[in-house]
C-alpha cells in the first residue's frame, strides 16, 4: 500500500484526483492504465474486488490523508531504483 500511495501520488497529487483514481481502478482495474508496470509485470494486474466505491472512496481518503508509515527498507530500495525520494 505504501507503494500504491507514492505511485499513485507521484501522477495524481491533487487530493480528490487520487480518490477518484484509486475508487475507478479499485472497481476496474485495468493493466493498460498501470502507475506500476514493475508489479504488474511480477504479479499481473490486481483483481477486481466488486467493494462498494463508497468503502473504497474512505479507504483511499485514508490512504491520502494518513496512510501506512514509509519503512526505511522501502525508502532505500525506492531511490535505489527510481533515483529520487518517493512522494509521500
Ligand atoms: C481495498 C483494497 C485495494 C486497494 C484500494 C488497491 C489499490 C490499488 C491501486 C490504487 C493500485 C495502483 C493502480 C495504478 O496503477 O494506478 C494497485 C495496484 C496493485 N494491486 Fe491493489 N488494491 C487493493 C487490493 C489488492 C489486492 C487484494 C491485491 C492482490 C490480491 C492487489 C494487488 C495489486 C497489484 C499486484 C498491483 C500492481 C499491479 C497492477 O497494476 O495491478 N490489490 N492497487
Amino acid at each position: 500500500m505504501f507503494a500504491v500511495i507514492n505511485h499513485v501520488k507521484g501522477t495524481y497529487s491533487d487530493r480528490d484526483e487520487f480518490i477518484e483514481r484509486i475508487v475507478d481502478w479499485v472497481w476496474e482495474p485495468d493493466a493498460s492504465q498501470t502507475l506500476m508496470p514493475g508489479a504488474l509485470r511480477r504479479f499481473g494486474v490486481m483483481p477486481k474486488l466488486g467493494y462498494d466505491s463508497d468503502q473504497v472512496r474512505l479507504i483511499a481518503e485514508y490512504l491520502f490523508d494518513d496512510g501506512p508509515p514509509l519503512p526505511d527498507w522501502y525508502v532505500e530500495r525506492y531511490r535505489q531504483m527510481h533515483g529520487r525520494d518517493p512522494v509521500r
